[in-house]
C-alpha cells in the first residue's frame, strides 16, 4: 500500500504537517487551534453546511475566504484563522444561525463569545434546526439505517423520514447524540423509547438478568442480523453483561 504524501503548511504562523488531501479542519484541531464549527463530525464525512469553520488561505499569492472542514490541506499554504474579514463574516453566520435557533445552548454561547446578542434577522415557524445535516449523515454513514433523509427545497427544506414514514428508524439514537442544537429529543418511559423528532416510538427490550429495558428490541435483532450475531448475544443490559464478566 502507498504512504500517504505528508505536506507542510503554517495555520496562524504554526507550521503544521499532514496527510496531502487531508481536510484543514481536523488538522487545525489536532494542532489545538479552535476553529468553531458545528456541522463537522470526525465519524462522518464533511458537507459544509453551517459555514461557521471559514477560514482565510492564501495560496500563490492570492488570499480567498473558505470552510475549512471541506478544504484539502497542500503544501505552502498560509491559513489564517481569525482575520477581522473572518470575524466578521462569522458574525453574520452565527446571527442567522441564532435566528434559525435561538433555544440551542451552544449557538447562544457561541454567539455571545463572537459579540452577537441579537438575531435581526426573524424566522418563522423556527424548530432549532439548522440543517447541519449530521443526524442525516450520521443515520446513513455509522448506523446505516437510511431512516432520514433532507426532503423538499427552499424555505421548507428539512431533515425528516422518507415519505413521512419513520419505519426504518432503530431508534438507536445517534441523531440524538450528534446534533449540535439538541433539537431531537429521545424519551424513555417504561420499556419504550421515543425518538420524538421522527416520531418513532419502539418498545424495548428487559435485561434477563436485572429485568431493567435497556434498548429497543427492533435495533438490537438488527444488529444481530447484520453481524451475524448469535440470537441471544443481547440478552443482558450492560451493566449486568459487566458484572456477568467481573
Ligand atoms: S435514531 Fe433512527 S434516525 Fe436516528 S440515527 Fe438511529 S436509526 Fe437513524
Ligand atoms: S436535526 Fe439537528 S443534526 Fe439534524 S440537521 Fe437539524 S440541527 Fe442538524
Ligand atoms: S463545520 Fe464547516 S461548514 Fe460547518
Amino acid at each position: 500500500m502507498s504512504e500517504k504524501e505528508l505536506v507542510r503548511f503554517h495555520i496562524d504562523g504554526l507550521e503544521v504537517e499532514a496527510a496531502k488531501g487531508q481536510m484543514l479542519l481536523p488538522v487545525a484541531l489536532e494542532y489545538g487551534v479552535e476553529i468553531p464549527h458545528l456541522c463537522y463530525h470526525e465519524a462522518v464525512s464533511s458537507y459544509g453546511a453551517c459555514r461557521l469553520c471559514l477560514v482565510e488561505v492564501t495560496k500563490g499569492g492570492r488570499t480567498r475566504m473558505t470552510t475549512s472542514c471541506n478544504y484539502p490541506v497542500e503544501a505552502g499554504i498560509e491559513v489564517a484563522v481569525s482575520t477581522e474579514n473572518v470575524q466578521r463574516a462569522r458574525r453574520m453566520i452565527l446571527e442567522l444561525l441564532l435566528a434559525r435557533a435561538p433555544h440551542s445552548e451552544k449557538i447562544r454561547t457561541m454567539a455571545q463569545e463572537a459579540g452577537v446578542e441579537e438575531a435581526r434577522f426573524r424566522v418563522l415557524d423556527v424548530d432549532d434546526c439548522i440543517l447541519c445535516g449530521l443526524c442525516e449523515r450520521v443515520c446513513r454513514e455509522v448506523v446505516k439505517a437510511n431512516a432520514i433523509t433532507f426532503v423538499n427545497r427552499g424555505d421548507r427544506r428539512e431533515v425528516a423520514p422518507p415519505f413521512g414514514d419513520p419505519l426504518a428508524c432503530i431508534a438507536c439514537g445517534a441523531c440524538v447524540y450528534v446534533c449540535p442544537t439538541d433539537c431531537i429529543k429521545m424519551e424513555e418511559r417504561g420499556d419504550e423509547r421515543t425518538i420524538v423528532r421522527w416520531k418513532r416510538t419502539l418498545k424495548m427490550q428487559p435485561c434477563q438478568s436485572c429485568g431493567k429495558p435497556f434498548a429497543p428490541l427492533f435495533q438490537l435483532n438488527w444488529i444481530i442480523d447484520r453481524a451475524h450475531l448469535p440470537k441471544d448475544f443481547y440478552a443482558l443490559c450492560p451493566v449486568c453483561r459487566k458484572t456477568k464478566k467481573g
